[in-house]
């Protein structure tokens, strides 16, 4: 068995013409929390949805657990919390009542468990009431409580925070890595604030336009060895198509510059590429972190 937890390869979703996820390849190792980082969207619910089985992929796989989802479903979604947008609750019901329902398909869970669970996330005040009666945030704690009750190896999230005022979300942070920090459950979450994922996970994902364009421990690749360069070039066009059919090369962005992802050992070969191909440079340097990169692509200045 691999440490693996969540595996994707050449993950795709295509909604018409569009792919919305393509060649998505994630790797979700045991015990981790992994920020699942991108703008709106990026294509993170489209994922989501698709490791859940809430939507069938156009293409690729994805593992959990070392199990193919979907033809394991059952077995491994016993094992799986999902907490989407709209966590699944009986709206009718008490916040008492839906934790006991949802925890005892499981196994057998006791009063004392689901007080516990409930006081956790402070909603010990509010276990009668009914959750049609909750507010966005209380519905996400309530998610959380669920996780913490039916103690899963794996908790996803699709935005936990988002919607949330500053206290809320600070609040949901901190369950989330208590979550982690208690149970070592292994935790997987978007996000579209590089400073959320940089608060609770340790390593990450960051999609964009449905591609991934950067995923590894989060201190790395936010302070790690730039490995992103920008190039003025001339005509830019036919620069792109030269760099784009280089397999070592990433190109990241087009706009004024072009921007590029490529190993610091292979910069000078770049530029050769280019001038070789009669395309003329007038700059190109080492520019931006993924930090840099991330906040650019988030403001939608750059397209892709
Ligand atoms: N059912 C659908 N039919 C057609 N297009 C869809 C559908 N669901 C999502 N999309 C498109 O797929 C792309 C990715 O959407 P998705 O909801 O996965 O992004 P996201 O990263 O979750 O964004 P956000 O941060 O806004 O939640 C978008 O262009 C969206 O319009
Ligand atoms: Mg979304």
């Amino acid at each position: 068995m691999s440490e693996n937890i969540l595996t994707t390869e050449g993950l795709g979703k295509k909604f018409g013409q569009r792919w919305a996820v393509k060649d998505v390849n994630l790797e979700v190792k045991k015990g981790e929390v992994f920020g699942f980082l991108g703008p709106n969207g990026a294509g993170k619910s489209t994922t989501i949805r698709m490791v859940l089985t809430l939507l069938a992929p156009t293409s690729g796989t994805i593992k959990i657990f070392d199990n193919e989802v979907r033809r394991d479903r059952a077995s491994v979604l016993s094992r799986v919390c999902g907490i989407v947008e709209k966590p699944d609750f009986y709206l009718y019901l008490s916040a008492y009542k839906n934790l006991e329902v949802l925890g005892s398909l499981t196994r057998k869970v006791t009063r004392a468990e689901i007080l516990d669970a409930l006081e956790i996330v402070g909603l010990q005040t509010r276990a009668k009431d009914k959750v049609k009666t909750f507010s966005h945030g209380m519905k996400q704690r309530l998610g959380i409580a669920q996780a913490i009750l039916t103690k899963p190896d794996l908790v996803i999230m699709d935005e936990p925070t988002s919607g949330l005022d500053p206290q809320g979300m600070k609040e949901v942070r901190d369950l989330v890595l208590r979550l982690s920090r208690e149970s070592g459950t292994t935790i997987f979450l978007s996000s579209h604030l590089l400073t959320e994922v940089q608060a609770v996970a340790t390593r990450m994902a960051v999609l964009n336009h449905g591609e991934l364009i950067a995923q590894g421990k989060v201190t790395d690749l936010l302070n790690g060895d730039s490995s992103y360069y920008s190039i003025s070039a001339s005509p830019q066009e036919r620069a792109v198509e030269i760099l784009r059919e280089q397999p070592w090369i990433e190109v990241v962005s087009v706009a004024n510059e072009v921007d590029i992802q490529v190993d610091a050992s292979r910069v000078s070969e770049v530029n050769r590429l280019l001038v070789t191909n009669g395309i003329e440079v007038s700059s190109l340097a080492a520019k931006r972190t993924l930090e840099d990169y991330f906040l650019k692509i988030t403001e939608g200045a750059s397209e892709l």
